[in-house]
């Protein structure tokens, strides 16, 4: 297509038009979010990149790095910007919270909160919030309010809002936001539990959040007092395991030999299917599930398959661990799911994570079907159900009904 006006120049609303009509493919259902899209000009708020990467549904366009070329700020993809605002029904006349600045969500949601509505942005960086501002005022969204702070505390000065859309990766829930948050109100937050991100909608009931959806969704880190890093126990010089937590103290010397000895691989007779569903099911079973990273170098001696270099969940026994793979069965709808093992009790290790893997298959292979809910740790919300990650704040609990 081409994208191009009468005189040749090219034109970014045929490129916004062309955007939209992809995104509503598979993400914009409502027409109040499609005009939000249309209508907003997302190339004032992205200076200096050229169109085609702008209106690109799935590029972030970075804003700032760290020392070592790592994104501290971003213009999010619009891509997963229609997705959490399609999930926090944002109606007109609601007072709005984004947490992290870039200027362009916060125009969209001025859209759909319309004259009688409020956005407050917030951003922890002076830079970010001077460059937020700038855009928002070229782009004529200059009500839009940017406030420098660390969103740990959240914005009470213009608290209760109808919703909260969290653009940076948290790993806990901290209390100024459920307090800030109107009686029914909701939040949307990438949240990071069990070594996993996954963007959930929760709706505040009482003081806890119950989620209505969620999915996958990478953010930048939080800065401030939200940090969180997670711990790596190196194995070999190529491998390492990492934990959302302190180290349990695994078995480093007997996993180590691990690797290198014998490999079984045993298959489930079930499905393989939408492995971020399973993932999450699978960290979810207990109450350490690590992820395996490995080097390209293990893949190649075919120690390891290439899952391993961007994580695959572990379940360690002592000196023995397994992790799941796949392969095609036309049985099981085009895949199988499997596991291979190692270690002297690899045969124990492997039957346990088949367990899982038919589990998932035979009672929960569908997109959304786990329940999240976070309950702070006040002693106001209740007892936690299912399996618990404890926070700073409170316990993220998930459960498969
Ligand atoms: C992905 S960007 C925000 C994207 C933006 N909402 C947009 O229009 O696409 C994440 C922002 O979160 C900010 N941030 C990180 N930690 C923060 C904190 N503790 N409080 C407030 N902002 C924070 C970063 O400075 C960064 O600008």
């Amino acid at each position: 297509m081409t994208m191009t006006g009468e005189m040749g120049v090219e034109d970014p609303a045929m490129r916004r038009a062309a955007m939209v009509s992809e995104l509503r493919e598979d993400v914009i259902v409502s027409e109040a979010v499609a005009a939000a899209f249309l209508t907003v000009p997302r190339h004032v708020f992205a200076e200096g990149e050229p169109l085609e990467a702008v209106y690109d549904s799935n590029t972030p366009l970075v804003t700032k790095v760290d020392s070592r070329g790592a994104a501290l700020s971003s213009v999010s993809a619009a891509h997963i910007q229609a997705v959490m605002l399609e999930r926090a029904g944002i109606e007109p006349g609601m007072r709005v919270l984004e947490i992290g600045s870039g200027g362009y969500n916060a125009a969209l949601i001025a859209e759909l909160v319309g004259p009688e509505g409020s956005v407050t942005s917030v951003d922890i960086d002076e830079e970010i919030v001077a460059r937020a501002r700038r855009c928002l005022r070229s782009a004529g969204y200059g009500r839009v309010r940017v406030v420098r702070a660390d969103a740990e505390h959240g914005v009470p000065e213009h608290a209760p809002y109808d919703r909260i859309i969290v653009t940076v990766g948290a790993w806990d829930i901290p209390p100024a936001w459920i307090n800030q948050l109107s009686g029914r109100g909701r939040i949307v937050v990438p949240l990071r539990f069990a070594g996993l991100s996954r963007c959930i909608a929760f709706d505040r009931v009482g003081t806890r959040l119950v989620s209505r959806s969620y999915c996958l969704g990478g953010f930048v880190p939080m800065q401030g007092q939200g940090t969180f890093t997670d711990t790596v126990v190196p194995v070999t010089g190529d491998a390492a395991l990492r934990v959302d937590g302190p180290d349990p103290g695994f078995d480093v010397p007997a996993l180590r030999r691990a690797i290198h000895g014998r490999r079984i691989a045993r298959w489930s007779g079930a499905a393989f299917d939408l492995p971020d569903e399973l993932e999450l099911f699978v960290v979810t079973s207990g109450p350490l599930v690590p992820f395996l990273h490995a080097s390209q170098a293990l893949v190649d001696q075919g120690v390891f398959t290439p899952a391993v270099t961007v994580g695959a969940a572990v379940l360690v026994e002592a000196g023995s661990f397994a992790y799941r793979t796949k392969r095609g069965n036309e049985d099981t709808g085009g895949w199988e799911s499997g596991v291979y093992a190692h270690g002297p009790n690899a045969e124990d290790v492997a039957e346990r994570y088949l367990d899982l893997l038919r589990r998932w298959a035979a009672g929960y292979r569908r997109r959304g079907a786990a329940r999240i809910e976070y309950i702070p740790g006040d002693g106001d919300g209740g007892t936690p159900r299912g399996w618990c990650a404890p926070k700073r704040h409170g316990v993220v609990a998930v459960s498969w009904p």
